[in-house]
């Protein structure tokens, strides 16, 4: 399995390419199966998830052609996917493909919209809380599909297609919005979305949606409302910056000090992560091309954070932020509502030397003058990441193990920061 290996101590100074959105890119993927016609997405990140769910769709007969480069052409440039579900020949996603991605789960939504019956297997065990399905179920069900658990699959049946209806979300889900506004793009008549997910990959998907002819308004607030149409067609649309990848990067500039323009990033992605960083010291300049993070000398102030769903502070940057308190000048507090037990790095960075205390959801962080380099490993995705913005900072030698959580949401990663001087290589086998 591969390390990273980094030698901290070096600010980095240079140009930081921002790819398209993971948390984008899969739900995008995911509703080509709504039309019977070709998808075209462009600005889709490398990533282990991504080619997942290309296996995944190939499961159920979705043909995925990838344009090589074009001239010119850089690996900064995402690749363009050409996908079409023309012919669904299995409506059943096995758990031996689920198990691997939760994500998956979601082409519940699109199959039991266009073909009237689905059998998705329960995602199962996840390193980072319960993460149950039960609202993505309840949105199906409510748009008048019969729902049945059997045999650890979840078997969504309606004959007759789905019809719009109103979908009331008792808490803010990002999975359960995608699945009742992918689903009500066929239902029948008109589905209001009561407290939906605000977060700018829903924007992203509802915009694509439309332009393959899809009727949704009110995407980005708390209200959608989709009125149902017979059929969708195929469209070309990008996918979005990754405002985490974006907020990573900009963490580890802060954290290391130095000079760093985060090229495409856009800042109303991620306004509440700048405000944090701004509090915390950093020089933080919007532009039309993306974002400068500037720390020069000075140490970093503390903050107190709380995640909530968008447009607030991201789960998925609380690793990160953690990370980069743990040399802030005095006592940070973190406290993380979206998903219990999403503090698996903090044992980790405890042994890089950071001084943290747990109590249920809320971490205090003390701030010490410096970490030290350790071998490390971590058990998801964003605490991976968090590991390696405290290495780029720590004292010495940290190996990071377990890198393939990295590749499944961080495009080049030892690439884009190794370009800004970072002394990072990846070590195979
Ligand atoms: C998505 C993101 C993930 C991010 C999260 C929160 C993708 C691929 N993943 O995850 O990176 O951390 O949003 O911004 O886009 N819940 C239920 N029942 C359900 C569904 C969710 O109780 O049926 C709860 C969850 O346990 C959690 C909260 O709702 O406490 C939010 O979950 P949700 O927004 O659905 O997260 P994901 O879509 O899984």
């Amino acid at each position: 399995m591969d390390r990273i290996r980094i030698v901290g101590g070096r600010k980095l100074n240079g140009t930081i390419p921002i790819s398209g959105a993971k948390n984008a890119a899969l739900p995008l993927m995911i509703a080509s199966l709504l039309t019977e016609e070709t998808l075209i997405l462009d600005n889709v990140p490398r990533l282990a998830d991504v080619a997942q769910l290309e296996r995944i769709l190939g499961n159920h007969g979705v043909d995925i052609m990838v344009s090589g480069k074009r001239p010119g052409e850089t690996a900064d440039n995402g690749q363009t996917l050409h996908i079409s579900a023309a012919r669904i020949v299995d409506t059943t996603a096995p758990y031996e493909l689920v198990s691997k991605m939760r994500a998956s789960f979601w082409v519940l939504a699109p199959l039991v919209a266009r073909m009237g019956d689905a059998r998705v297997s329960m995602p199962g065990g996840c390193a980072i809380g319960t993460r149950p399905v039960d609202l993505l179920i309840m949105a199906v069900e409510r748009l008048g599909a019969t729902i049945d658990i059997e045999g650890g699959y979840v078997v969504a049946r309606a004959p007759k297609g789905l019809r719009g209806s109103e979908i009331v979300f008792p808490k803010v889900t990002v999975s359960g919005t995608h699945t009742a506004v992918m689903a009500a793009t066929l239902a029948k008549g008109t589905t209001v979305i009561e407290n939906a997910a605000r977060e700018p990959e829903i924007v992203d998907v509802a915009d694509c949606l439309n332009k393959m002819g899809a009727h949704i308004s009110g995407a980005g607030t708390r209200q959608i409302v989709i009125e149902g149409v017979a059929k969708l067609r195929g469209a070309r649309h990008a996918v979005l910056p990754d405002r985490i990848e974006t907020g990573t990067y900009a963490m580890a500039a802060a954290m290391t000090g130095g000079d760093v323009f985060l090229q495409n990033g856009r800042p109303e992605l991620l306004q509440a992560a700048l405000d944090v960083l701004v509090s915390a010291g950093v020089i933080v300049t919007p532009t039309n091309q993306g974002i400068r993070i500037v720390r020069n000398g000075a140490g970093l102030a503390p903050v107190d954070v709380t995640t909530a769903p968008f447009p607030e502070f991201p789960t998925d940057l609380q690793a990160q932020l953690m990370a980069l308190m743990s040399c802030a000048r005095g006592t940070s507090h973190i406290t993380e509502t979206i998903f219990e037990n999403r503090f698996m790095h903090v044992g980790e960075l405890t042994r890089l030397g950071a001084r943290i205390q747990l109590e249920g959801e809320r971490a205090t962080i003390e701030g010490v003058p410096h970490l030290k380099g350790a071998p490390v490993m971590a058990t998801d995705l964003r605490a991976s990441v968090s590991l390696v913005i405290a290495a780029l900072a720590a004292e010495g030698e940290t190996t990071v193990n377990r890198v393939y959580h990295l590749d499944r949401g961080f495009e080049r990663l030892e690439d884009k920061l190794g370009r800004c001087g970072a002394a990072i290589e990846r070590l195979s086998g």
